[in-house]
């Protein structure tokens, strides 16, 4: 097989041009003559959507799997799991042809209202990097590429395609990069989808910071960067900024502005060769594995029931469930028989087979009766809510089925509400008043406010957007063939005004302004102390775990060095379980802030009762740190940290204290607007100032016509000077116009810069 460097040599600038634009609606451009083939791509991320049109993107796809989609995949908290579904999408991509899935979509939920929030996975960075991994390396290991997406800040489709996000570089680098970073790194994405979006002012699709300095500058991406689908406007200038292929074709107007711009120097060669190889590497990974031929579609559909019924998270239970096997069951809601699998938009598949929770229940050979509770229109018929309740009255219980519907949750705009639907949260009372043993069942791809009836009903389920084997997935939870062991992967807020970007999303004039920085999701519940409907992390199931025994392997450690933290997890109860175990990181003394916790690693573990086992998870230097904007990198700063051991964000279980004895090594970032506080928090500044700051108290105070170095106008003035420049401090003494209070500080900052070299990042 060539090598793509020496069929570049053979490539014309016209077949090169050609090279970077595609050449319909799914395909790259072949190059007859040098056996380069193209590069079939379709959409995910939960199944394939091939439309065998390739002139239309909005075409009915052919029949594939329809696995649960990723915020029910997160819940499952399996990284296994996902790697299985990725696997299980490859052989079905592998098999119509296909080179690239569209997918993961790793991008944050910024806000729960966001309309593709049901195709990512979390609130929570180092989780949706987990499983962003996961997924990859399970559809990369079959010989499919992936296109990591959207990159970067697509967290809302209001104005998805214009809207300016204006973000601090801490919340970029904490919360809104790091999924991708963990992607790229440890999967290696044959490819990354850049978003619609801007980011201070520029165009994702050219924009050189995201492509070139971030993505393969500082991860070392060696894939292909594609267009969204229809992103690129300027396309010299987003080749310029390392977009590699632009996608949809075909533009040969595009191909000509690139022809033209390398004829007038306006685009360097080099970068047209750096784009075309990539491409021409693409094509041949994607050529280098034999299609597979045949798929086991019924062991995917079983394989989309296991993933369904270990995503579903048991919200509420006041023991209403499991339900006993012949339990006569009033089954209430239009979703039970048509169900909620998908959301609307360029992910939607459509599936090979659905089974609703009706026909799963029916199988069960349950006495049931139906009533449709609530009209697809979504308008109130009270006359099927009252049938509803007489139909619930008659039963031993009822499970209600509700669900937001399709058109409310898709891509190209947002959620308007968090609330259900009026007509379905009125059926939920009115069966509840009717029938006490009430069970809601919720398909949602996102969180849903529930105060005017969580109150009224025992138990809820939520199911998500479950996918096409939802049904008995909901079935094997609701009767305890499955134990339910999903757990939130994002917050369900008590209401929409207490979310964090309540105030500033969704952006105005054109701009969306992250004022909330690196508070999202439970880093801001916490922070405020904002009582919410379900934490992060939260999930029941039908068995209880006892946690015990926390050990780390050293109470004190060094930047570089890795701590391992293990402890016992007991399934107490007397049925077999799966228990989502989570460590969270809380930095107990720092300079900046941060969030109260954070999550750092997590395991999903399988118990049978009264079994017993140790768990071990693993914490990096990165684990401690946080992205220090001056020294554009990493910084773990030296201190106390908390350890915790919880199952949930909320509900932790074991913590021990740790000391970082020796930060991130960091280069000398002090000036002359530096504070003495600043100064103190630095080895070098520490070292020179501490001698000398009395004798500065003693000036200050004396400036200010008081004799008492400590007091001055009622004033404690270690407090007072603490957070003024050196220089400003100095200025006060200034008594002899020689002497320069900036000159003298040049001379402070020299000595504490030799003091220095190199140090840690100790706190103030
Ligand atoms: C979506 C992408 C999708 C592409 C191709 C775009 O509208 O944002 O996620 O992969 O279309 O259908």
């Amino acid at each position: 097989m060539s090598d793509a460097r020496e069929l570049l040599d053979r490539l014309s600038v016209e077949q090169k041009a050609a090279l970077c634009v595609g050449a319909d609606a799914w395909t790259t451009v072949p190059v007859d003559g040098v056996g380069v083939g193209a590069v079939r791509m379709a959409d995910g991320p939960h199944g394939v959507r091939f439309v065998a049109d390739e002139g239309a993107t909005g075409s009915e796809s052919v029949p594939a799997t329809c696995f649960p989609t990723a915020v029910a995949l997160a819940s499952s908290w399996n990284a296994d799991l996902v790697t299985e579904v990725g696997a299980a999408l490859a052989e079905e991509a592998a098999a119509l042809g296909v080179n690239v899935l569209l997918g993961p979509g790793v991008n944050i939920k910024r806000t729960p209202v966001g309309g593709r929030n049901f195709e990512y996975f979390s609130e929570d960075p180092y989780l949706a990097g987990e499983l962003a991994v996961a997924w990859i390396d399970g559809l990369q290991s079959r010989g499919v590429g992936a296109s990591l997406k959207h990159f970067a800040l697509n967290n809302q489709e209001f104005q998805r395609n214009s809207i300016d996000v204006l973000v601090d570089e801490r919340a970029l680098r904490e919360i809104y990069l790091p999924a991708f970073e963990a992607a790229v790194t440890r999967a290696r994405p044959w490819t990354v989808m850049c978003a619609y979006n801007r980011v201070a002012g520029e165009l994702c699709s050219q924009n050189a910071r995201l492509l070139s300095d971030i993505l393969r500058g500082e991860w070392g991406f060696d894939g292909a960067v594609i267009s969204d689908w229809g992103a690129v406007r300027d396309r010299v200038a987003a080749l310029a900024a390392g977009l590699d292929l632009e996608m949809p074709g075909p533009r040969p107007a595009h191909v000509q502005e690139i022809v033209d711009a390398v004829a007038d120097g306006r685009l360097p060669q080099e970068r047209l060769d750096d784009a075309v190889l990539r491409v021409l590497q693409l094509a041949l990974r994607s050529h280098a594995t034999e299609p597979a031929r045949s798929v086991d579609l019924e062991a995917h559909h079983a394989l989309a029931r296991r993933a369904a019924a270990e995503s579903m998270v048991l919200l509420k239970n006041d023991g209403a469930l499991p339900l006993e096997r012949g339990t006569p069951l009033a089954v209430i809601g239009r979703s039970a028989k048509e169900a909620k699998i998908q959301g609307g938009g360029s992910s939607r598949v459509t599936p090979t087979r659905i089974e609703s929770p009706w026909d799963a229940l029916a199988a069960t050979g349950s006495e049931l009766r139906y009533a449709e509770g609530w009209a697809a229109d979504l308008l109130p018929r009270p006359e099927l809510i009252r049938e509803a309740a007489d139909v619930a009255r008659s039963a031993a219980a009822a499970v209600v089925f509700v669900a937001l519907p399709g058109s409310l949750e898709s891509e190209g705009y947002d959620r308007t509400e968090l609330a259900l639907p009026l007509a379905q949260a009125e059926l939920i009372r009115a069966v509840a008043a009717a029938q006490p043993r009430t069970v809601v069942v919720l398909n949602s791809g996102g969180a849903v406010a529930m105060t005017p009836w969580i109150d009224s009903v025992p138990a809820v389920l939520q199911a998500w957007t479950m996918g096409q084997a939802g049904g008995p997935a909901v079935v094997d939870v609701l009767t305890g063939a499955v134990n339910p062991s999903g757990k939130l992967a994002e917050t369900f807020p008590l209401a929409l005004e207490d979310t964090p970007a309540y105030l500033s999303y969704p952006g105005e004039n054109g701009r969306a302004r992250y004022d909330e920085g690196i508070f999202v999701g439970y880093r801001y519940y916490d922070a405020r102390r904002t009582r919410v409907l379900f934490p992060f992390g939260h999930g029941l199931g039908y068995t209880t775990f006892a946690y015990d025994d926390l050990q780390v392997s050293a109470s004190r450690f060094e930047a570089g060095e890795s701590l391992r933290v293990s402890f016992t997890v007991a399934n107490t109860g007397s049925v077999a379980g799966q228990e989502v175990v989570q460590l969270y990181v809380h930095d107990a003394e720092t300079s900046v802030r941060r969030p109260v916790k954070e999550l750092k690693a997590f395991a999903k573990v399988a118990l049978g009762p009264r079994e017993t086992r140790r768990v071990t998870l693993q914490l990096s230097e990165r684990a401690f740190a946080y992205y220090h904007p001056v020294h554009a990198r990493w910084v773990a700063e030296a201190g106390d940290f908390d350890l915790l051991v919880g199952a949930s964000s909320a509900d932790i279980r074991l913590r021990a204290r740790v000391t970082l004895t020796r930060g991130t090594p960091v280069p000398f970032a002090l000036g002359r607007d530096s504070s003495v506080r600043e100064w103190l928090a630095d080895p070098g500044g520490h070292a020179v100032l501490a001698p000398l700051l009395r004798q500065i108290r003693e000036g200050a105070a004396h400036a200010m016509g008081s004799s008492d170095a400590d007091e001055a106008i009622g004033m404690d003035l270690n407090r007072f000077l603490m957070d003024m420049p050196l220089a400003s401090i100095l200025a006060f003494g200034e008594s002899s116009p020689d002497v320069s209070a900036t000159r003298l500080v040049d001379e402070l900052l020299d000595r504490a810069r030799a003091a220095a070299s190199p140090q840690d990042g100790t706190p103030a």
